[in-house]
């Protein structure tokens, strides 16, 4: 096969670090585009951050950080992170970058200019905590999910973007192209969904409300909607409308989600692709979720594994092959570390090393660790059904491969080592071995194991690809990737007799399951800490810090986080600050507090604060910095 192969992940949130649940989906891309290589395209991965959006300026403050420096922070740990985990992207795209801009901007101008879009009042429920509207179904027992309050009902206006123009065009295109959105249930999912009348799409987002965020190129009062932003990254990182990129993969381009983002990737995305006529992606390709005790690993439920530690404690290969055997593409995966380590132990130290183990044992003690010739005299008697096993093991792995049944393409090599090793109880080496008279035979059965070897390190390098390259220089092969495309990997007798084997190792070593070594599966690992950019002393004392003592506080309506606190300053103000899950108001009566003085007042949530108090945050406890000694308010700390 030739051509072309274009692979994407979802580019992530920048509001929570990396864990398993972005892991794999990233090793996916990884594993598919690898796969493709060795089917002789021209493969391109692209994985990325998505950085505009409320969710992001409210995990920025909360770090009390700007949003650029957090973006920056925490995008750079995505961007460091793959290549630890071998994940070879050809672009990693940011939607902050300058180039992602320019193409939301022209591609909102031509479907505005195409009259997809339009501008009216907006009447919904709206929840001030979350900067969202809800609709009735989403909300629990009539209140907002997260923030357990009543919305509101508001009006506004905003810019939207005509969907439901496009409902049967969709449903038509879904159902004329049945893998278009696979596995087949989440096609059923998004048809499902699509019998009810489609909702125009919101694009836009008040400034008053949201200031990050790519400006409406037709309306300097509005933002973009984050997820009309974000979705375009996947044209603009190639370089949309000309680049040389966007005509070679485009026509290619295949996407991975998981089901939590069916919905803008199966509906809002084709349908925008079609408003600014854009040729449609070829497939979707959905996921299911990772889970820790039934429940889906996530930031905000604190059940988190990382991935560096998994790769630290069980090595790379077992983690990603792991990753890739147990989930079945498409349905739910339960992660706990006693099955991965029965994974190692049974999948990978016991049929794959030992095999290896066996047969480079054997090469060595028979043969002096040189490659036996085959002498065609018994080649036949001895090689037939193996290469016919190899051959369709070969084919049914690429089948399996090609439609993302990973599981499926793993558990057939490795009915092919099974094969291998059933091989070696039937042939009996040390049988033959005993008399001169078998020596080919020997020789012969020697010779096609190391084969078998060679087809199995071919097979596991998408998924394991440094122990593919271990394996591959044990049987004598000079490092080559190309030596893993399928066509040369089909080709039987492609190691050369005569080659002189280094020592064998062992690939993998087993691992005691009374010794599990990863933390507890909570989100308890401090994170680096990453230092902001250093000051001067001058820098420093630009920042006005004082001493300040409480005089009252009470909560402010609709805000669950958020306290109204009055202080004495030397003067009298007024300051609005998130402790109030931490800190019950009338415990800060009295107490002194740091107060950066020469904060530009900000107003929140309908008050002006003037001022901000120093506290730490971690996970959601706040701890408000306090002097212990009597101090005049208003005495400066610096
Ligand atoms: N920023 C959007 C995507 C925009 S794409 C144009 C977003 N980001 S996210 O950070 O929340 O990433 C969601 C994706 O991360 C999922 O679709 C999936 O690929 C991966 N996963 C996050 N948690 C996961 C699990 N627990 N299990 C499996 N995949 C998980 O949504």
């Amino acid at each position: 096969m030739s051509g072309t192969f274009y692979i994407t992940t979802p580019i992530y949130y920048v509001n929570a670090r990396p864990h398993l649940g972005h892991a794999y989906t990233t090793i996916v891309a990884d594993v598919a585009a690898r796969f493709h290589f060795m089917t002789g395209q021209e493969t391109f991965l692209l994985t990325g951050t998505d950085e505009h959006g409320d969710k992001v300026v409210r995990a920025a403050k909360a770090e009390n950080l700007s949003p650029r420096v957090y973006v920056d922070k925490i995008s750079a740990l995505f961007k460091a992170l793959w290549p630890q985990l071998n994940i070879r992207y050809g672009a990693f795209i940011r939607t902050t970058d300058p180039a992602h801009i320019l193409v939301v901007e022209q591609i909102l101008k031509k479907i505005h200019a195409a009259g997809d879009i339009y501008f009216s009042e907006y009447e919904g429920l709206y929840c001030f905590g979350c900067e969202r509207f809800y609709t009735e179904r989403e909300l629990v027992n009539g209140r907002c999910p997260d923030h357990e309050t009543e919305p509101e009902v508001i009006r506004e206006s905003n810019y939207f973007f005509k969907m439901s123009r496009y409902q049967d065009w969709l449903i038509d295109h879904i159902t004329r192209n049945p893998d278009f959105i696979r596995p087949e249930r989440y096609r059923n999912e998004v048809l499902s969904f699509l019998k009810e009348p489609l909702e125009d799409l919101c694009i836009s987002r008040p400034k008053t409300r949201l200031e990050w965020g790519i400006t409406l190129p037709f309306d300097p009062n509005y933002v973009t909607y984050v997820w009309f932003d974000a979705l375009l990254n996947y044209v603009s990182a190639l370089g949309y409308p000309d680049g040389d990129r966007y005509r070679k993969f485009w026509p290619k381009a295949q996407h991975i989600v998981a089901k939590d983002i069916l919905k803008p990737h199966g509906i809002y995305w084709p349908i925008m692709l079609k408003a600014a006529g854009i040729p449609l992606y070829q497939h979707l390709n959905v996921h299911g979720y990772w889970n820790v005790d039934q429940s889906k690993m996530s930031k905000s439920l604190g059940n988190v594994v990382e991935p560096l530690e998994l790769k630290n404690v069980y090595g790379l290969d077992a983690f990603r092959f792991f990753l890739m055997r147990e989930m079945a593409f498409g349905l739910d995966a339960g992660f706990n570390e006693v099955s991965l380590i029965n994974r190692i132990n049974s999948d990978l130290a016991n049929d794959l090393g030992n095999l290896f183990s066996r047969v480079l044992a054997m090469a060595h003690k028979y043969f002096d660790g040189v490659v036996p010739a085959m002498d065609p005299a018994v080649e036949k008697e001895f090689t037939l059904e193996l290469e016919q096993d190899a051959a369709g093991t070969i084919a049914a792995y690429a089948g399996d491969m090609e439609s993302f049944a990973f599981h499926k393409a793993l558990a057939t090599v490795w009915e092919f080592i099974n094969r291998l090793n059933k091989y070696i109880d039937v042939t009996a080496p040390w049988e033959l071995a005993k008399k001169k008279s078998s020596l080919k035979q020997l020789e012969a059965v020697i010779y096609n194991l190391l084969e078998g070897l060679r087809i199995i390190s071919g097979l596991i390098y998408p998924i394991m690809p440094d122990t593919a390259e271990t394996m591959h220089r044990h049987l004598g092969m000079e490092p080559d990737p190309d030596a893993f495309k399928l066509e040369r990997l089909k080709k039987w007798k492609t190691i050369a007799a005569g080659q002189k084997l280094p020592k064998s190792v062992t690939l993998f070593p087993r691992i005691d399951p009374e010794k599990r070594q990863l933390a507890a599966q909570t989100d308890s690992d401090p994170a680096p800490i990453v230092v902001k950019p250093e000051i001067s002393i001058e820098d420093f004392r630009k920042v006005d810090l004082r001493v300040a003592t409480v005089i009252h506080a009470e909560r402010l309506p609709r805000a669950r986080k958020l306290l109204k606190i009055e202080i004495d300053l030397g003067e009298k103000r007024t300051i609005i600050a998130g402790i109030a899950e931490s800190y019950a108001p009338e415990e800060l009566a009295g107490k002194q507090i740091i107060i950066v003085a020469n904060l530009k007042p900000a107003k929140i949530m309908g008050v002006l604060s003037n001022g901000m108090l120093i506290a730490a945050s971690e996970k959601g406890k706040t701890a408000v910095a306090t002097l212990d000694g009597k101090i005049a308010p208003g005495t400066p700390l610096n």
